[in-house]
């Protein structure tokens, strides 16, 4: 393994983290993932990482008075692992001005729309709600606004009549594992 040494935030399943190592396996892999942080303990996207010999740890921000000292202790974490990327993966924490200052460029994130369509959550219930016929997913650089910065990726998917929001989902998440590791990889080139 050799490549962009790259660390995941995840708060979830983990099934970006997967698409992501299976990027990074193999011949020509982009990147190295040298570690996965959960805040939340038990997430099994922790899981995920072990089975594939990734390092692990747990910041729960639950142990922390405020946001700041939560946020000292991943960057900390991130630096033992001389992450030189840091992919935001279905972590469900908003981080603050201060932090993603610290990573600029270096930081990125996959949402579940069209950005700068339905930042925020519940994308898919308010996409049917509003009828829209395309959705999609998108990796983008983070910065301090929530669900904004520069785009690298993005995807369009088709919304099916018939379709719930776990339907439609499944069918945008699908599109997230193909567009995640392709972000990584134009990264990792210096495209
Ligand atoms: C993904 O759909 C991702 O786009 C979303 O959480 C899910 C995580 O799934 N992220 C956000 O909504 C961030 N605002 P995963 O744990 O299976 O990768």
């Amino acid at each position: 393994m050799a490549g962009l040494k790259t660390a995941v935030l995840l708060s979830g399943r983990g099934t970006n983290l997967g698409a992501l190592i299976d990027e990074c396996a193999g011949d020509g892999a982009p990147a190295e993932i040298v570690g996965v942080v959960s805040n939340v303990p038990g997430a099994a996207g922790l899981q995920r990482a072990e089975a594939a010999g990734i390092k692990t740890r747990v910041i729960d921000h639950k142990g922390y008075p405020d946001r700041g000292s939560f946020e000292d202790d991943i960057h900390q974490c991130l630096q033992g692992l001389e992450a030189e990327l840091v992919c935001l993966a279905g972590f469900m924490r908003i981080l603050t001005a201060g932090f993603v200052a610290r990573w600029h460029d270096r930081l990125i994130n996959v949402h579940p729309s069209l950005l700068p369509a339905y930042r925020g959550l519940d994308t898919h219930a308010r996409v049917l709600a509003d009828g829209a016929r395309f959705t999609g997913c998108t990796v983008h650089f983070v910065r301090a606004e929530m669900d904004a910065g520069p785009i690298i990726v993005r995807a369009a998917v088709p919304v099916h009549p018939g379709d719930d929001a776990e339907r439609l989902a499944q069918r945008v998440l699908a599109a997230e594992h193909r567009i995640y590791p392709l972000a990584l990889r134009l990264i990792a080139a210096g495209r």
